[in-house]
C-alpha cells in the first residue's frame, strides 16, 4: 500500500465526511420517519477533541478536504469550534459544511469567523408548502433567506435538490430559472433507496430524463467541465449567473473517481456509503491506542473497499433493491 489513503483499486482518499450528529430539526420523507431516527447515547457520539484528533491524522495521511454533515450538522453546540480548530491544521485546504440552513441567518457570520469556506445546502422545492409537505417542518423562508446571506458573505452555495417523482419533477425547470440571478449551483439529486425512507423506487427521476426536460425549454445550455472527483456533472445557461448540476448516484455511479471516506457521529469509519465493514475509531481512542496502530487499521479497511457499490442490473430488481436499502442509512450520507 502506497498510503493508507489509497485503496486495492488506486483509488486516494484525500476528501473526509465528518458527521457531527445523528440529530435533524427536519423530518425529511426520503431521509427519516416522523419520528426521528433512533440515536446514541451522548457518551457514544465523538467529542469536540476526538473530531480535531481524527481529522489531524487523516490530513496528516494526504486528506486535503473535510466536510462536516449529519443529521444536522448545526445542531452541534461546538460547531464554531470545531470549525476554527479544523482551520489551523496546515494542509488542510478546504472545510466545508452540508446544512439544511434553517439557522444560517442566524450563525453564518460566526461560522464564516470561524473559517469556514464553502457550504451545500439541501433544498428540494421553491413552493412554501410543498417545502412543509417534504420536510415535515416550516421554514422555506427561512432558508432562502439563509441561502441569500451565504451569497451576500461572497459564497457560492450549492444547493443540493433530491429529485422525486410526482413530487417536484415540474419544478426542474423552475429551479434552472432561479440561477439566472443568484450565483448558486444546483445540483439535482438522483434520488437513492435507504433503508428506513418510505419513498419507494418508482419516485427516482433519472438523470437523462431531466437533462431533456431542462434542454427543452434551454436548447443552448452549455456543458461545463468538472473536476477529477466530482460527484455532479454541470451545465449552465449562457448569461444566467448561477449554474446546475446532477449528482447521478443510480443511473451512472461515480465510484471509479470516489475520494471520500466518512466517520460516523458515533466515530465508526465507512469506507462506501453503502456500507462496508466499518471500524470504531472511537473505541481505539478510548482504548490508548497509538497514532501509527489507528493508521494501520484505518489503512486495513481502505483495503477492503470495495470497486463500486451495486451495478445496474443488480439494482433492477426489486428483492436486491430492498437488500441495498438494508445497508444504509440516509443519516449517515
Ligand atoms: P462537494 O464536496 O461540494 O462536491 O459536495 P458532495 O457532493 O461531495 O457533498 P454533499 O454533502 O453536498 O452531498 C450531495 C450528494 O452527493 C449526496 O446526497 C449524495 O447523493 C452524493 N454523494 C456524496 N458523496 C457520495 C458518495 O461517496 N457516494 C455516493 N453514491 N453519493 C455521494
Ligand atoms: N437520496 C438522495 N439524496 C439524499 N439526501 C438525503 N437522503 C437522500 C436520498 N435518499 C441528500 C440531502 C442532502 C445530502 C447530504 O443528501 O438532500 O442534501
Ligand atoms: Fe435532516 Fe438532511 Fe435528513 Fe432532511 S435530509 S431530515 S435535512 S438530515
Amino acid at each position: 500500500q502506497v498510503s493508507p489513503l489509497t485503496d486495492s483499486f488506486g483509488r486516494f482518499h484525500s476528501y473526509l465526511r465528518i458527521s457531527l450528529t445523528e440529530k435533524c430539526n427536519l423530518r425529511c420523507q426520503y431521509c427519516m420517519p416522523a419520528e426521528g431516527v433512533p440515536l446514541s447515547p451522548k457518551s457514544h457520539l465523538l467529542s469536540t477533541d476526538e473530531i480535531i484528533l481524527i481529522s489531524r491524522l487523516f490530513v496528516s495521511q494526504g486528506v486535503r478536504k473535510i466536510r462536516l454533515t449529519g443529521g444536522e450538522p448545526t445542531i452541534r453546540k461546538d460547531l464554531v469550534d470545531i470549525i476554527s480548530q479544523l482551520k489551523e491544521i496546515p494542509k488542510l485546504e478546504n472545510v466545508s459544511i452540508t446544512t439544511n440552513a434553517l439557522v444560517l441567518t442566524r450563525n453564518l457570520v460566526s461560522y464564516q469567523r470561524a473559517g469556514l469556506d464553502s457550504l451545500n445546502i439541501s433544498l428540494d422545492t421553491l413552493q412554501p408548502k410543498k417545502y412543509e409537505q417534504i420536510t415535515r417542518r416550516k421554514g422555506f423562508e427561512r432558508v432562502i433567506a439563509g441561502i441569500d446571506l451565504a451569497i451576500q458573505l461572497g459564497y457560492k452555495p450549492k444547493i443540493n435538490c433530491v429529485a422525486m417523482k410526482n413530487f417536484n419533477d415540474d419544478e426542474i425547470c423552475d429551479f434552472v430559472e432561479w440561477t439566472k440571478d443568484r450565483d448558486v449551483d444546483i445540483r439535482f439529486i438522483e434520488y437513492m433507496p435507504f433503508s428506513g425512507n418510505r419513498w419507494h423506487t418508482a419516485k427516482l427521476l433519472p438523470y437523462n430524463d431531466m437533462l431533456s426536460s431542462i434542454k427543452e425549454k434551454y436548447p443552448n445550455l452549455e456543458t461545463l467541465s468538472n473536476g477529477p472527483n466530482d460527484t455532479s456533472k454541470a451545465f449552465k445557461v449562457p448569461n444566467y449567473k448561477g449554474q446546475v448540476g446532477f449528482i447521478t448516484s443510480m443511473t451512472e455511479h461515480f465510484c471509479g473517481t470516489c475520494n471520500r471516506l466518512r466517520i460516523t457521529a458515533d466515530g465508526n469509519l465507512k469506507v462506501c456509503l453503502f456500507g462496508n465493514k466499518e471500524i470504531s475509531l472511537r473505541d481505539a481512542i478510548r482504548k490508548g491506542c497509538s497514532e501509527d496502530d489507528l493508521i494501520a487499521l484505518i489503512g486495513a479497511s481502505v483495503l477492503r473497499k470495495k470497486k463500486q457499490h451495486a451495478d445496474q442490473r443488480f439494482l433492477k430488481t426489486s428483492s436486491n433493491l430492498n437488500k441495498l436499502q438494508m445497508r444504509a442509512f440516509s443519516t449517515k450520507l
